[in-house]
């Protein structure tokens, strides 16, 4: 994603040439920063509070004061006006800042959306199901949006050298948890399932967008623990995040994947819902 403006605490706008972080910030050294993506429909971050509130969790996890809601608002308006798109894609990387200073740092990027989202979401997306772990415990930091996301983007190009777009994470028992940036839904019948939280896996804010537009579109949705083996059964299966919203599975583990009504129907009920 092009970088289009930047603004940072105690600085506000910053040419987005410039360096921000400090060669000995932890989360450069050590990949301790909580980070937030978000998607700006019309000018107007989508769920920026529901996004702050993870952030705040996320921060909380892994030691890092939590930033100042009302400093992250600040920025990302001074952000955005700079940046001046009306559609973008919006960041917000609370650092834990320099070695044995305790200054944690708070950072706001406005992104231009990535190319082809549109192509990507009428062709649909190609996963496979790739060993991940079921973060029950605190110190593995399930459901954190931390920076150290290495992990995921290297199942994410595993997935690519595979033929497939994107991975979806399975527990070494073939339990279905998430891919490595989105949450994932199928249906069976008017019923939508998805992987619960407490498998230590993301609190999407866009899963949390579907379930509630689900019921009034006549989906009942399930979540839970359930094996790879229901997903390959599905009548349909999506995945959910913020920038790329929803986008329908047309294979998994090369087999093809039925496509039917529900994706575009809560893309659609989403985007409603994101522009008011
Ligand atoms: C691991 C993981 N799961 C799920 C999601 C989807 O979350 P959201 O809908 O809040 O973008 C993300 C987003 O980046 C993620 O990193």
């Amino acid at each position: 994603m092009s970088l289009l403006a930047l603004a940072v605490a105690g600085r506000g706008l910053v040419d987005p040439k410039e360096p921000v972080v400090y060669a000995d910030d932890e989360a450069f050294l050590r990949g301790r920063a909580a980070f937030e993506t978000l998607r700006v429909y019309g000018g107007v971050p989508f769920r920026l509070e529901s996004h702050l509130v993870r952030l705040a969790d996320s921060c909380e996890r892994i030691g890092v004061e939590p930033p100042d809601p009302e400093e992250c608002r600040e920025l990302a308006s001074l952000a955005l006006g700079a940046a001046g798109e009306p559609d973008a894609a919006l960041r917000f990387y609370r650092t834990a800042g320099r070695e044995r200073a305790a200054s944690p740092g708070l950072v706001v990027l406005v992104s231009a959306l990535p190319d082809g989202l549109e192509e990507k979401r009428a062709q649909g997306t190609k996963l496979v199901s790739l060993l991940g772990v079921r973060a029950e415990v605190p110190w593995l930091l399930g459901g954190v949006k931390s920076t150290s996301y290495a992990v995921n983007m290297a199942a994410e190009a595993e997935a690519k050298r595979r033929g497939a777009d994107d991975a979806v994470f399975v527990t070494g028992d073939g339990l279905v948890l998430e891919g490595p940036v989105t949450n994932v839904w199928w249906r069976r019948g008017r019923e939508l399932f998805t992987p619960s939280l407490d498998l230590g896996i993301l609190a999407g804010v866009t899963r949390e967008t579907l379930l509630e537009l689900a019921p009034a579109h006549g989906y009942t949705v399930r979540e839970g623990a359930f094996p790879l083996a229901d997903l390959r059964a599905a009548e349909e299966a999506f995945t959910s995040s913020s920038v790329r919203e929803l986008l329908a599975v047309v294979e998994l583990d090369g087999e093809a994947l039925p496509r039917g009504d529900a994706a575009g129907t809560l893309q659609a009920a989403l985007r409603q819902a994101a522009l008011g």
